[in-house]
């Protein structure tokens, strides 16, 4: 399951287009099933995942799918890198499983739903449901993406970078910036300046996240060993480091 989870990463692309019939209950089952499964990036943060119809979503930005599926958690530190990381693994999932999703940024259950479920608090969702458009795109040339040197300080772990690069990010900002050393990549976020980082860094904090759930499957598809921490180090100044991925 984690393979497929990984090879679909070069395919994968926003579907906001949807056939607004409900998926089969089986389907759905299953989709809830897989939340169950989710690998968390930080154990200890208790989260869960909630599925919900379009009657129960207030999207500012109107995607009208048929199903939407939210991350609630423990407002811990770096719960925003853990529910990006978590929740990619259900983007992939769905579109592993031929389905269109897209990252809402401005989403929210509707008044009628409790803004917190078992003391943990709404993070952010994904739209869900059969595609009325090309559920994948056909070639990597379809991605619109910063080079790699453009993301990446220090040589080596292309490949490895790569899956991270592919990411998507809101407003397709891909803030992330990989510091490569020996057996070691440190991962940052650019900030965005004075204006722009207050609103934008908790949008920008999930991005990270997501790329950190393509950075994670490149390793472990290629069986290596990791250990992900986070910790303070220092790095050059307009980056903030979130985490380090110590191989
Ligand atoms: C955290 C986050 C929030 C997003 N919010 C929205 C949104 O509110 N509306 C929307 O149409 N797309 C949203 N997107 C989708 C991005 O615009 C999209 O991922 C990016 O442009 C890259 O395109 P791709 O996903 O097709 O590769 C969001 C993506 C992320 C990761």
């Amino acid at each position: 399951m984690r393979t497929e989870l990984y090879e679909i990463i070069e395919k994968r692309k926003s579907v906001r287009k949807f056939d607004m019939n409900s998926l089969d209950s089986v389907l759905l089952q299953q989709i809830k099933q897989f939340g169950e499964e989710v690998i968390p990036l930080i154990p200890d943060i208790r989260v869960k995942f909630n599925v919900y119809s379009h009657e129960e979503v207030k999207t500012l930005m109107a995607i009208k799918a048929p199903h939407y599926v939210g991350i609630y958690s423990e407002n811990k530190d770096n719960f925003l890198l853990n529910a990006g990381y978590m929740l990619q693994q259900m983007d992939l999932y769905l579109s592993a499983n031929n389905l269109g999703s897209c990252w809402l940024g401005m989403a929210k259950p509707s008044v009628a739903l409790p803004e917190a479920v078992d003391g943990l608090d709404f993070v952010i969702m994904l739209a869900f449901g059969n595609p009325k458009e090309e559920v994948h795109r056909s070639s990597k040339e379809g991605f619109k993406r910063k080079s790699l040197e453009e993301i990446r300080e220090g040589s080596g772990y292309e490949e490895i970078i790569e899956a991270a690069r592919l990411a998507p990010s809101a407003r397709n900002t891909q803030t992330w910036y990989f510091i490569c050393k020996e057996k070691e990549i440190l991962v940052c976020r650019r900030h965005t300046g004075f204006v722009t980082e207050h609103l934008m860094s908790r949008l920008n904090t999930i991005d990270v996240g997501i790329a950190m759930c393509h950075l994670d499957l490149a390793l472990e598809n290629r069986g290596m060993e990791r250990d992900i921490t986070i910790e303070d180090i220092t790095v050059p100044k307009g980056f903030i480091h979130l985490a380090t991925v110590r191989l």
